[in-house]
């Protein structure tokens, strides 16, 4: 066991670290799902005002709609990869620990992450809400095959995914979840991986958690802006380079 910080001994083979990990798509592209900015990615050859903003749907529900369908089912049909199951593995290791994803797909929870260990800032592609009132439902991807854009059961206004669109605020109970994390204590490690960290929160959440004397690890075959910031940088693709992380932190107690 790694005491740490006057962390006690314990029987156990917790890490005692505090751990925040930061992802975006790229950690989800080893698993067959497009990235937005990377080389075939989403936004290279797809508009986003034409399917990811409000303006759109209000345009053309169906069109954006039909689209998130797609890409419900090809995340139903992906499976979790490794790089999925090493931060699983240290979010279960972790004394504290907390995922803040970028994602809306489910493979960090199907690869064994407890769901409270987890904020998904930017929504979830499997719930679906309406587009007037609070109503919302989960759905799995097999029972939206082939059906129309749904009504709201409450108010009859039209059923919408329950992820953030372009122009839209972050949820204000996800954003205090995450501050919550980064004002409890200074992180001994935080880990950022599989993004292209354009999102100004993205950054600030990172470098905060952090502290002074943290460690901060990217993970990214490719250099961003959060890169300069960096203690280590892994130019390598997250399924790679995260199971070899997870296992020197588990085995030395440290990146
Ligand atoms: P991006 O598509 O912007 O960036 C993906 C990043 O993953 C790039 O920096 C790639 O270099 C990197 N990458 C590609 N393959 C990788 C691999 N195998 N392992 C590790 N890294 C790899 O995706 P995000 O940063 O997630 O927002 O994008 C942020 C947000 O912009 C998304 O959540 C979405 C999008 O518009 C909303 O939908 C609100």
């Amino acid at each position: 066991m790694i005491g740490k910080g006057g962390c006690p001994e314990q029987a156990s083979a917790k890490i005692c670290m505090r751990v925040l990990v930061i992802t975006g798509a790229g950690v989800s592209a080893e698993s067959g799902i497009p990235t937005f900015r990377g080389k075939d990615g989403y936004w290279r050859n797809l508009d986003p005002t034409k399917l990811a903003t409000p303006e759109a749907f209000a345009r053309d529900p169906n069109l954006v709609w039909n689209w998130y369908c797609e890409r419900r089912r090809r995340i139903g049909r992906a499976q979790p990869n490794p790089a999925h199951q090493a931060i699983a593995n240290l979010a279960l290791q972790a004394d504290e620990f907390l995922l803040v994803t970028q994602n809306v797909d489910d493979l960090h929870v199907r690869a064994g992450l407890p769901p409270e260990k987890m904020v998904q800032i930017h929504g979830d592609i499997f719930m679906t809400r309406c587009s007037r009132c609070e109503f919302r439902r989960y759905e799995h991807e097999q029972e939206q095959d082939g059906a129309s854009l749904p009504k709201c059961p409450d108010c009859g206004a039209l059923m919408r995914p329950g992820v953030v669109w372009f122009g839209e605020q972050l949820d204000l109970r996800k954003i205090g979840e995450v501050e919550n994390f980064v004002t409890g204590g200074d992180c001994d490690l935080v880990i950022v991986a599989g993004t292209s960290a354009l999102f100004g929160y993205i950054i600030d959440w990172a470098l905060r958690a952090r502290g002074q004397a943290g460690q901060l690890i990217e993970v990214n075959p490719e250099e961003t802006s959060l890169s300069q910031f960096a203690t280590r940088s892994f130019r390598e693709p997250a399924g790679v380079a995260l199971p070899r992380v997870v296992d020197e932190l588990l085995s030395n107690g440290s990146a």
